[in-house]
């Protein structure tokens, strides 16, 4: 197989200490050094997340945890006001359809963020709404909602909760969750934990558990309350992907001994340096004002189509970065920059897509967008 290079929003590049350990002979999820593993792993979360209470593992995808948000705390007939910005925002309300609870879209403009003075009415209007579901970083446009801003605000409803779909921003970007008073965070581990997809996170507040005791839709594997049960004496209910838990095991350790403050400066740096050599180009950012440092999405020039740039770098240069989904599709190229990706990733990135737009006839002056970035990077 040729030399692949992966910068999409998940799944992303893997460690070598990573990959290794979860090569490692299997072993048996009741045995003794199983369970040892896991206590290192949930205080490895806690740090991660930076809350005190516990977080819970699954074995699904991203799409598992937030499924389980909204089954372990609502009742059907509930209200929740949902933010929808994105791709991602619409699942939090094809969730909630589904299992009966009635969402109120807030929806912006693709590549906006949202004003928190919107949540502050809608919740002024129906202070009975139950939830606000939003994302931190809305994947699908590369947009960062003000999360802080918005929780200030759900905290003074001691019948609202605030849940957050962390998926493509837990560890890439800041989310303390305790000081931010978030009650459910929510994440995935093919992003920024630098592991393989197939886990899922959530991690509550004391105030979301309170809603836990009361809420009456089904739930079976993703029964939060018989999780944490487990969890607690370093079990889990069902098999766990035992393999992935060594992984995440590896990769916690690296988080914590490089520390979040360095892992979060390595990422603004990282999207910086993205940013600004997308704008040497001359092109524009699909969310110019509030950008995440996970993920930057980028407009396709005037007459090129963001697809084609998508397929040329995967088909041509081995290089995998994402195009843009539904409205945004073609019109949008996304470059990641989460996990285990160093500033020579960006740099080939931006070569990769200076290359191949001049490939597809847009005029440019080859090697400014790198010379921009090597110029961040030496900051
Ligand atoms: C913000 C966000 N939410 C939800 C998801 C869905 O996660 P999964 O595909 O792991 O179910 C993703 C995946 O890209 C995401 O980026």
């Amino acid at each position: 197989m040729d030399k692949q290079y992966l910068l999409a929003p998940g799944p992303t590049p893997i460690p070598p200490r990573v990959l290794l350990a979860m090569a490692e002979p299997i072993i048996h999820h009741r045995a003794p050094v199983y369970e040892k593993i896991l206590q290192e792993v949930r205080e490895g979360l806690k740090y991660l997340f930076q809350t005190k209470n516990e977080v819970l593992i699954f074995a699904s995808s991203g799409t598992g945890a937030m499924e389980g948000a909204v089954t372990n705390t609502l009742c059907a007939g509930d209200k929740a006001l949902v933010v929808e910005g994105g791709k991602f925002g619409e699942r939090w309300a094809n969730i909630c359809k589904a299992y009966g609870v009635k969402p109120h879209v807030l929806s912006g403009e693709w590549g906006q963020s949202i004003d928190p003075a919107r949540i502050a009415q809608s919740l002024k209007e129906d202070p009975s709404i139950k939830a606000v579901f939003t994302q931190a970083t809305e994947t699908s446009t590369g947009v960062l909602y003000p999360i802080k801003e918005i929780s200030e605000i759900v905290s003074h409803y001691p019948g609202t909760i605030m849940v957050v779909d962390a998926i493509s921003h837990l560890g890439a970007v800041e989310l303390p969750m305790d000081e931010w008073k978030l009650d459910i965070v929510v994440a995935g581990s093919q992003k920024a934990f630098m592991l393989p997809p197939g886990l899922a996170f959530a991690a509550l507040s004391d105030k979301a558990w309170g809603f836990v005791a009361k809420s009456t839709l089904p739930k079976f594997y993703f029964d939060f309350k018989k999780e944490l049960k487990n969890l607690q004496q370093n079990q889990s209910a069902y098999t766990p992907a035992v393999s992935l838990v060594m992984g995440l095991s590896e990769s916690l350790k690296k988080i914590q001994a490089d520390g979040l403050v360095k892992v979060f400066s390595r990422h603004a740096l990282l999207a910086k340096a993205t940013r600004e050599a997308m704008l040497a180009l001359g092109l524009k950012l699909y969310a110019p004002q509030a950008y995440s440092n996970a993920v930057t999405a980028v407009m396709a020039p005037p007459g090129v189509d963001g697809q084609k740039v998508v397929k040329i770098l995967r088909d041509k240069h081995n290089l995998t970065i994402a195009g843009g989904q539904d409205q945004a599709k073609g019109k949008i190229f996304r470059i990641a920059h989460m996990g285990y990706v160093d500033k020579f990733d960006v740099i080939m990135a931006v070569a990769a897509v200076e290359m191949t737009l001049k490939e597809l006839g847009y005029s440019l002056e080859m090697g400014k967008g790198v010379h921009a970035a090597m110029q961040v990077l030496l900051e």
